[in-house]
């Protein structure tokens, strides 16, 4: 099957579809993007994650380029067209094609818009959840407004890439205090001897996950006992459990924080509960 990408208006096979080489998405990685879940071919969240793009466009000043409900029918028939019944879609808006220069580029640039859709493995997510993974901690090398969802990936792809060479596969970033902030591409939680859940508070520091408010709602039906605080890499190395959230890992328990065993080194009860529960709870679009 050809798989097929949308680019800026068009749907082309992947080898006919491209992108101007003065975006600015590739000069300045002036773009922001989204991951939503693609479930039994339906949306997961699609309203959240449509929101946010929204505001990180707002806050980076970029034109929005379609309605909510234009997005909806291109997100729709892009997952058509690649047939994809589980997996992600992924969004991405740049600034627009212009002449190389810091200063944004004239009002009526038309921002650049790719949508894709890929399958993803269903039993190998449960497996590497039943498994659980390890995660390394390094100081938050980003910027400070790691709110808005930007393509300026590098610094989170290159503590990535120092996590898998230490065999883990996620990194916990923590700041000038000692605090966690969040995973790489993910939002961090623990859970504590005496059964609160915990994860770090909305700031500045990091991205508001879809995921995370999802799981939130979750833990209030269950009537857990939330509280969102800072914590430290010891903290969760003493705590009863671990996990992080993302849209392309859901709930995923974490049993080792640099080479220390968190609990009894096994998926928590919590995290396995939060995750059987997450789609009940997560708004499922057709
Ligand atoms: N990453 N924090 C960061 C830095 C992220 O990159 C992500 C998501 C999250 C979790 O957000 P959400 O629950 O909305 O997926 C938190 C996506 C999945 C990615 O870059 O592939």
């Amino acid at each position: 099957m050809t798989r097929v990408i949308y680019v800026n208006g068009q749907y082309r096979p992947y080898d006919a579809a491209f992108i101007h080489a003065e975006d600015r998405g590739f000069q300045f990685a002036d773009a922001v993007y989204e991951v939503c879940e693609v479930r039994d071919g339906r949306i997961v969240d699609e309203t959240r994650h449509l929101e946010r793009l929204a505001r990180s466009l707002g806050e980076l000043m970029i034109r929005r380029p379609m309605s909510q409900g234009a997005w909806q029918i291109v997100i729709r028939e892009t997952i058509r067209r690649n047939r994809v019944s589980n997996g992600i879609v992924y969004i991405q808006v740049s600034r627009g094609a212009a002449p190389r220069d810091f200063l944004f580029p004239d009002a009526h640039t038309q921002p650049t818009v790719v949508c894709l859709a890929r399958p993803t493995s269903r039993p190998a997510g449960a497996r590497a959840a039943a498994a659980g993974i390890g995660v390394t901690t390094e100081r938050d090398p980003r910027w400070n407004r790691c709110d808005i969802k930007t393509v300026m990936l590098l610094p989170a792809s290159l503590a990535k890439e120092r996590a898998g060479a230490a065999g883990a596969k996620e990194v916990w970033f923590t700041d000038s205090d000692g605090f966690v902030t969040e995973g790489g591409s993910s939002n961090a939680w623990i859970v504590t001897a005496n059964d609160e859940l915990v994860t770090t508070p909305v700031s500045n520091a990091i991205l508001k996950g879809v995921t995370r408010t999802t799981v939130l709602d979750v833990a209030e039906r269950e009537g857990l006992r939330l509280v969102e605080r800072q914590f430290t890499p010891d903290e969760a190395a003493t705590a009863r459990e671990a996990f992080i959230t993302s849209a392309s890992n859901l709930v995923m328990p974490v049993t080792q924080i640099d080479g220390r065993t968190i609990g009894e080194g096994q998926p928590g009860p919590v995290a396995g509960r939060l995750l059987r529960e997450f789609h009940e709870v997560a708004e499922l679009a057709d």
